[in-house]
């Protein structure tokens, strides 16, 4: 098959370098890839909000199957402009993405289908926005409705803290059209888990568990990023949490979905909290989590491009998927300054080492090539993630490895997987 990649961070070298070991892949071609995507897979410099261009080139090399890694050319419809175009797709429509492109619309199709989630208020005005906080007992999370690069969530212990948040959204701007609506929601409390589940518009396959990490500082302190590490499997959710997660949340918003729409055909992410009162939704993200993917593909014994094809012609159903029973836990190392500014073009040294070492595999992000040279380009750079016995010596491994990687103010939290151990 003739493959192409939408994206190009640390999901999509994931998913390459998974793809690239099918024996169905004959070519694979990434738009626009990045230096680790290089490595398994032709990239081509186009960007992933260029439908025009993605689908001529699609076209012009006979391409089979287009794989979206991320939301923003979903939400933008590439899904639908690929399915018209008559190649199969893996990700879902406009409609189908918009479970993540518009958290309040996510809400309410949850209310709708009893699906157990935070409860929420819906604001475009700042001053009913901060009476209704202060109001409050217990603490708040102030999120952005629209697409933010999980950088639009703000989590208040307690409900005055709400405030400078929602004037930063409401009366600053900050977050631009994705912060005209925000969420006010209550504050959760329990661990948190992600399902990854693959829905062809009958059948639903959650995959194994994962457990991201999201502030920037060890401890869950400080501000909220993209991940800055994941591990599989999740001690907290076991077969049961699983039976539930399936029966109360995935296949209620998925019939919720297909009563509004039609069929949600892709990849379905559940970011959930375990709550005292059970599994409860903090958000729906329509494509593989970032850095989920990267532990959860490390983990996959079964053909990828067998799957995603599957997925897309509708017939999950008749596939067996394995996975490796050993614990993956992948740590992201990140510029010196994220979530905030940071300086990119520092040269990065010591992949190759780290690369080098059994049961490790280094996924590049925001790294990019400069004169022959190997820089830093983004804010979350490189996921270094590794597999082991256990979580914990999954993690030592993974620490073993980030330990070889430097460039000038590289920085990773210590503590990924320590939930688990
Ligand atoms: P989200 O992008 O919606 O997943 O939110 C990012 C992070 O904020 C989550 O991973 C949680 O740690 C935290 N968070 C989001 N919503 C809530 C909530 N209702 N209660 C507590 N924490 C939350
Ligand atoms: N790591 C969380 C996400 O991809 O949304």
């Amino acid at each position: 098959m003739n493959i192409l990649l939408i994206g190009g961070g640390g999901r999509e070298h994931a998913l390459a370098w998974k793809m690239s070991q099918s024996p169905l892949c004959d070519n694979l071609w990434a738009a626009p890839g990045n230096p680790g995507v290089a490595q398994n897979a032709e990239c081509v410099d186009i960007s992933v909000d260029d439908t025009e261009a993605i689908i001529e080139f699609a076209k012009e090399n006979s391409v089979d199957l287009v794989v979206i890694g991320p939301e923003d050319p979903l939400a933008n419809g590439l899904g639908d402009a690929v399915r018209e175009a008559g190649m199969l797709c893996f990700g879902p429509s406009a409609l189908g993405a918009r479970i993540e492109s518009d958290k309040a619309y996510a809400k309410d199709l949850m209310r709708s289908a009893a699906v157990p989630t935070a409860e929420a208020r819906v604001f475009t005005g700042l001053t009913a926005a901060k009476d209704y906080v202060l109001s409050r007992e217990h603490g708040v999370v102030v999120k952005a409705a629209g697409l933010a690069k999980g950088k639009g969530v703000i989590v208040c212990p307690e409900p005055y803290q709400a405030v400078k948040p929602l004037e930063d959204m409401l009366l600053r701007n900050k977050f631009g059209e994705a912060g005209k609506t925000v969420l006010v929601e209550e504050m959760l409390i329990g661990p948190e888990a992600s399902i990854l589940a693959l829905c062809d518009g009958k059948s639903i396959y959650p995959m194994e568990a994962l457990q991201d990490h999201k502030p920037i500082g060890d401890g869950d302190t400080g501000l909220n990023t993209g991940g800055m590490g994941a591990y599989s499997p999740v001690p907290v959710v076991d077969r049961a949490a699983m039976d539930r997660i399936e029966e109360e949340i995935l296949v209620p918003i998925v019939d919720a979905m297909r009563r509004d729409f039609g069929r949600y055909e892709g990849l379905l992410y559940a970011g959930l909290m375990f709550t005292n009162a059970g599994p409860k939704v903090i958000e729906f993200n329509c494509r593989f989590g970032d850095p989920e993917c990267q532990p959860l593909m490390m983990r996959l014994k079964s053909d990828l491009v067998a799957m995603m094809v599957a997925t897309a012609e509708h017939k999950l159903a008749d596939i067996n998927i394995e996975w490796d029973p050993r614990p993956a836990v992948c740590v992201v190392m990140s510029s010196g300054g994220y979530p905030g500014d940071y300086e990119k073009g520092f040269e990065i040294t010591g992949i190759e080492e780290a690369d080098a070492m059994d049961d490790v595999k280094v996924f590049h992000a925001g790294t990019a090539m400069d004169r022959g040279k190997l820089v830093n380009s983004g804010g979350r750079v490189l996921g270094v993630t590794a597999m082991g016995e256990t979580i914990a010596q999954a993690k030592a491994l993974a620490y073993q490895a980030v330990e070889k990687i430097t460039w000038e103010g590289c920085y990773n939290r210590t503590d990924i997987a320590d939930k688990a151990l």
